[in-house]
C-alpha cells in the first residue's frame, strides 16, 4: 500500500517513526507492506530530519491527493481547511483517508462519511479521539454488542496535564500551558485545548459513534479551565475532591446531552487519580457495565500508535484476499515466523 502523509510535525514524524521501526511486524499484520512513498510539508528544509531514499518530501498536497500511485492519504494537517478539500478530493479521487483531524471530524465528518460511502473508500479516524487509546474501536467494535447509555472522561490531555502540575507543584498556568506546547500536547491554536473546544470535538465524535447520530459539535456546552486559580485546585484537594475537565454525552428523554466542563471528583475514584498529559474514559453499556479506557491521550508516537492502527485496518480492508478480512487472520501464510506477532 503506497501511502502519502499531509503533514510531517509531531504525529506526522512519529507515525514515520513508528512505521520504520516497527516495518516487520506491521507489514506481517496488515498482509502486506505499508510504505509511505510521500510526505507534503510546509517547511521542507525542518522536514530533511526524514528524508529517505523511497520517501518523496514535497510542499504541495495536492500532488498527493491526486497521485494515482497513492492508496491512502493521512491527513496530520489539523484545522478545517484545506484539510477538508484535500480529503475531499482525495475520496473524490477513490483514496482511503486515515485522520487525526477531530475538529475536521467533528464539524465535517458527515459530509465526509457520505462522500467515502459514495465511492466505497474508508475514512478512519481512531487518533482524532484520546490519541493512544482505542476508543473508537472499542466502542464500534468491542461494545457493539451493547445500548450504550452514556461515556465520560478526561479527553484532553494539555488541561489535565496543566491541573495536574497546578495542584503538585502549585505551577503557574501559563507556564504549564508553554510545557504542554513544548512536549507536543497542545493545539496549534492551544485556546482549544484551554476552552474545552477540544474535548467538545472528541466527545462529539465517540457521541456519534455510540449513539449513531449525526455530529452535533454545534449542541455541545464548552467549558474550559480558564477561570480556575490554583486556590479552586488546592481548596478541592483539602476537601478530598480532585478537579478534572470531563467530557460527558448521555442519553436523557429529551435527546443525547454532550457537555464539556470541569467538575469536582472525590479523590478516591480511579478517574481522579488520572494524571499528567494521560486520558481515561468510562464507557457504560447496559450488557457489559462500566468499562475503563486509560492510557497517553496526546504525544508523536501515543498518537501515532493510532494512526498506524488505522493504516493496518484500511490495508487489510483494502486487500482482495476475504481471509485477510477477518482480523486475527490478517497475514499471509508465507509471512509465518516463529516470531511472536
Ligand atoms: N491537544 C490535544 C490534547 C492533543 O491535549 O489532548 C490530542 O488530541
Amino acid at each position: 500500500m503506497n501511502v502519502g502523509l499531509l503533514g510531517l510535525g509531531t504525529v506526522g514524524g512519529g507515525t514515520l517513526t513508528v512505521l520504520r521501526r516497527n516495518a516487520a511486524e506491521i507489514t506481517r499484520r496488515a498482509g502486506r507492506e505499508i510504505r509511505v512513498t510521500m510526505a507534503a510539508v510546509r517547511d521542507l528544509d525542518k522536514a530533511k530530519m526524514y528524508a529517505a531514499p523511497d520517501l518523496k518530501l514535497i510542499d504541495d498536497a495536492y500532488a498527493i491527493v491526486d497521485n494515482p500511485e497513492i492508496d491512502i492519504v493521512v491527513e496530520m494537517i489539523g484545522g478545517e481547511s484545506p484539510a477538508k478539500e484535500l480529503i475531499l478530493r482525495a475520496i473524490e479521487n477513490g483514496k482511503h483517508v486515515v485522520t487525526a483531524n477531530k475538529a475536521l471530524i467533528a464539524n465535517h465528518g458527515t459530509e465526509i462519511f457520505a462522500a467515502a460511502q459514495r465511492k466505497g473508500v474508508m475514512v478512519a479516524f481512531e487518533a482524532a479521539v484520546a490519541g493512544g487509546i482505542p476508543i473508537i474501536k472499542a466502542i464500534r467494535e468491542g461494545l457493539t454488542a451493547n445500548r450504550i447509555e452514556w461515556i465520560a472522561g478526561i479527553i484532553n490531555g494539555t488541561t489535565n496535564f496543566i491541573l495536574t502540575e497546578m495542584r503538585d507543584k502549585g505551577a503557574d498556568f501559563a507556564d504549564v500551558l508553554k510545557e504542554a506546547q513544548r512536549l507536543g500536547y497542545a493545539e496549534a491554536d492551544p485556546t482549544f485545548d484551554v476552552e474545552g473546544v477540544d474535548a467538545a470535538h472528541k466527545l462529539t465524535i465517540m457521541s456519534a459513534i455510540a449513539f449513531g447520530i449525526p455530529m452535533q459539535f454545534d449542541k455541545a456546552y464548552m467549558e474550559g479551565i480558564t477561570k480556575l486559580t490554583g486556590d479552586d485546585v488546592r481548596y478541592a484537594e483539602q476537601l478530598g475532591y480532585r478537579i478534572k475537565l470531563l467530557g460527558i454525552t448521555k442519553r436523557t428523554k429529551n435527546g443525547i446531552e454532550l457537555r464539556v466542563h470541569p467538575a469536582l471528583i472525590p479523590a478516591r475514584r480511579l478517574i481522579a487519580n488520572v494524571d499528567g498529559a494521560m486520558n481515561a474514559i468510562l464507557v457504560k453499556g447496559d450488557a457489559v457495565g462500566v468499562t475503563m479506557y486509560y492510557g497517553a491521550g496526546a504525544g508523536a508516537e501515543p498518537t501515532a500508535s493510532s494512526v498506524v492502527a488505522d493504516l493496518v485496518d484500511v490495508t487489510r480492508m483494502h486487500t482482495a484476499d476475504p481471509h485477510s478480512r477477518v482480523p486475527h487472520l490478517a497475514f499471509q501464510p508465507d509471512t509465518l515466523s516463529d516470531e511472536p506477532i
